[in-house]
């Protein structure tokens, strides 16, 4: 007999007014993110800018609010002056290879522009300088005073671009870094830099790269705190930059839980600190999958190998129902908290780990691109409470611990300032439907589901076989202020009821 779950929802108690830049993107110079994945310019399939139409369309369908660029580890050897004008390729000494620098700033903004999302550009803080990134704020913003903003015009972009969103460096906590800072050496850049980027534009927004950690944050707040809108902090769970071994579904299931913490941590640190509501958390990069790069960070490692082992990301096998039901999770706790998280940055959107990936013929979209199709559809703007009165767990043993899972995740949303719900509703359990009861104190007439199903809990799509994860749609009874459903083992659902 098929479990049942009761979620009550108080639809007349809302939590925060939700942000859409949660289902934001990252892409990066690495591998085929850039070359080859949104930019083609031989590919027959690209348009006369040399972006790739397939692409641009698959962006535009999950309503792709803000993408960060162009790093990563990339940025902190990256100078902004050498990808405008006039180019020469250089060798990144990041991920060590040769970059062709086709793909800069106006290449950026304008792909921005052509799928209605806003530039958010991260800056070089590993061997750059406040002079250089306010210089960058100056070629974007200014419209035409001093030598920078002339620079744009002469590379024929007459108006300014007003990129809003400006990060100060990437990881730059990390020994993996370029030009990796300590925490003392980290608050004084953040200071200097923001406070040349905000005389050359005081209306940007700033954020700073960051981690879930006390005294980084002492550090970084204390000194910049007053000029900061946001702080970044990053999360890969299945860790796979060294052994490609992808986890299996229970075990991504355990890392769902894992998600929570970084989050409160940071919003806990916020709040000691004084800046909780004034200082917002951008998740600017997340995936379940860190990207597979091995030995990286060693100056002894074969150049033969690199591509080899980094085409690996790009297995579509690897991006199963467990892809999408860590990301449905990962989504609901970020609009649970998005009263201090406004952001989040998929990482990377095409490619390498990525929702979208590209072949000479077209693309596939994994099964993580439904998740940002469903929710950008369909998930409403403002945070409800919601929760569960009756749920199940599942075991799951992982490195000699065993794991209490529970089975239903939800989270419910309004949108529009209407009272109709929209309420996620994830089965986590790897092979076992359920039956949810859902009792809200609103009344409605009529419900509808959408699932994003597939077939197996390790289903995937591929060139081949491009539906084996897909979304489906059923009407669904509703009684005044109750409804029932039946999920999918496996499976992500956004239940409309209006
Ligand atoms: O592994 C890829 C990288 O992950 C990004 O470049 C970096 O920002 C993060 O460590």
């Amino acid at each position: 007999m098929t479990k049942e779950t009761k979620i009550e929802v108080n639809a007349r108690r809302v939590l925060s007014s939700g942000n859409s830049m949660l289902y934001g993107h990252f892409i990066e110079h690495f591998h085929r993110q850039i070359y080859g994945g949104i930019f083609d310019p031989t590919s027959p399939l690209s348009n006369e800018q040399g972006f790739r139409k397939d692409v641009l369309n698959a962006l535009k369908n999950i309503g792709t609010p803000i993408v960060r660029w162009p790093g990563g580890c990339f940025v902190s050897n990256y100078h902004w002056e050498d990808g405008v004008g006039k180019r020469e390729p250089f060798f990144d000494k990041a991920w060590r290879v040769e970059e062709p620098n086709l793909f800069g700033t106006d290449e950026f903004v304008a792909f921005c522009r052509s799928i209605g999302a806003e530039p958010y550009i991260c800056t070089n803080a590993g061997t750059g300088t406040a002079e250089e990134m306010s210089n960058w704020v100056e070629y974007c913003n200014l419209k035409d005073e001093g030598k920078y903003a002339k620079m744009r015009q002469k590379n024929g972009h007459e108006e300014p671009f007003n990129v809003k969103y400006w990060s100060i460096g990437n990881e730059n906590y990390g020994n993996w870094e370029i030009g990796a800072k300590d925490q003392k050496e980290w608050g004084r850049l953040v200071l200097e830099s923001a406070k040349m980027m905000k005389r050359v534009d005081p209306t940007i927004e700033l954020l700073a790269a960051s981690i879930s950690d006390l005294d980084w944050n002492i550090n970084l707040l204390k000194e910049a705190g007053d000029f900061l809108d946001w702080i970044s902090i990053h999360g890969y769970w299945d860790r796979l930059h060294e052994v490609d071994n992808p986890s299996p579904y229970e075990t991504c299931m355990i890392y769902t839980l894992e998600i929570e913490e970084q989050i409160l941590k940071t919003k806990y640190i916020l709040g000691s600190l004084g800046y909780l509501n004034k200082i917002k958390i951008a998740f600017d990069e997340w995936n379940l999958r860190g990207w597979h790069h091995p030995n990286v960070h060693r100056g002894d490692w074969l150049a033969e190998d690199i591509i080899a082992s980094r085409d690996r990301n790009d297995i579509n096998s690897t991006y199963t129902m467990a892809d999408a039901v860590f990301n449905a999770c990962f989504l609901n706790i970020c609009l649970k908290h998005s009263d201090v998280i406004g952001m989040a940055n998929f990482a990377p959107v095409v490619n390498t780990r990525g929702a979208i990936f590209t072949h000479a013929d077209g693309v596939v979209l994994r099964s993580t691109y439904y998740v940002f199709e469903l929710y950008t559809k369909y998930m409403g703007d403002k945070t409800i409470d919601t929760w569960t009165s009756q749920n199940d767990f599942f075991e799951v043993n992982h490195n000699g611990k065993t794991y209490q899972v529970p089975s239903i995740d939800v989270i419910a949303t309004t949108k529009d300032g209407s009272e109709n719900l929209r309420i996620s509703i994830v089965n986590r359990h790897p092979d076992q439907k359920r039956i949810v009861n859902i009792n809200t104190n609103i009344h409605f007439e009529n419900g509808t589901l959408y699932s994003i199903v597939g077939s197996s809990k390790d289903a995937y799509n591929d060139i081949d076989q491009p539906d084996n994860c897909k979304t489906i749609q059923h009407a669904v009874k509703v009684n005044t202020h109750e409804a029932a459903v039946e999920v999918e083992p496996h499976s992500v659902n956004i239940l409309v009821l209006e």
